[in-house]
């Protein structure tokens, strides 16, 4: 099973309308050759028209950063999957360690997300990940995996390959502390592994797996060679065009994960 690459640039609360502008045309600008990947970037919600508009048929697509689950209501301050479909998104971001640590997103909330965003027609990116704590006691499988029970709760063999899922170490998010390529590994290994034992084999290695912490372009050759790991998330090199177009670059260099 062969999986195209998959490189996504969060940008978290950066970047209002024109600078988000700004930087749209910068990537365009920078990214224009690179077919050999699939790119997204995630403004926040009040900057996605200007960086949809300005990405428009250059094949890299817009994500939201978050979600609310009702398709309606009183919900002050959120946001629809419907609202973000019609804004032109293609995928969102969904449990994101800073939503569940800052904002208290659960994991039965992360599972209520996701089959909202799949029910709007939303490529989901589903983040996980152990804190330091949680790592240095020898639990960051277990943590995962536990996750992923909740988090995928109800996802069917037809939707599965809709999904990516993000491993995100706590202790590595713009710390500048990356997990080494075989601990990533290690962690995208066991996830696929317990893809294998939820759903079918082919199923499980159709389903891209990315790392996200501290990934810049003097790291992310390394990681993305590694069989397991299919992409990245990107934070802080993801707002400049110049670092975000090197980490598409080193993904797009290397042949596609087997
Ligand atoms: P940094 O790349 O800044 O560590 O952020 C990673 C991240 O949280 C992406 O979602």
């Amino acid at each position: 099973m062969s999986r195209r690459k998959f490189i996504a640039g969060n940008w978290k609360m950066h970047m209002g309308p024109g600078r988000a502008d700004t930087l749209a045309q910068d990537l365009r600008r920078e990214l224009l050759d690179l077919q050999a990947v699939d790119l997204a970037v995630a403004p926040p919600f009040i900057s996605i028209p200007e960086v949809v508009a300005r990405l428009r048929h250059t094949g890299i697509h817009v994500a939201a950063q978050n979600l609310h689950w009702e398709p309606r209501g009183a919900f002050t301050g959120e946001i629809t999957a419907e609202m973000l479909r019609d804004s032109g998104c293609t995928y969102v971001i969904i449990g994101h360690s800073e939503r569940r640590r800052l904002f208290g997103e659960t994991d039965p909330d992360v599972n209520r997300k996701l089959h909202a965003a799949l029910r709007a027609g939303l490529l989901p990116i589903v983040c996980i990940g152990e804190s330091l704590e949680q790592r240095e006691s020898g639990k960051a499988t277990e943590v995962v995996t536990t996750q992923l029970e909740t988090d995928l709760a109800g996802i069917t063999d037809d939707h599965l390959p809709l999904v990516t899922i993000a491993y995100e170490p706590i202790w590595a998010i713009g710390t500048g502390r990356t997990a080494s390529p075989p601990q990533a590994q290690e962690i995208h290994a066991a996830i696929r592994s317990w893809l294998r034992q939820h759903y079918s084999s082919g199923l499980a290695a159709a389903v891209r797996i990315l790392y996200g912490g501290s990934v810049n372009h003097a790291n992310a050759g390394n990681l993305l060679r590694r069989p397991d790991i299919d992409g990245a998330l990107v934070g802080g090199a993801s707002l400049k065009a110049s670092s975000f177009a090197a980490i598409a670059r080193a993904a797009g260099s290397g042949l596609p994960n087997h």
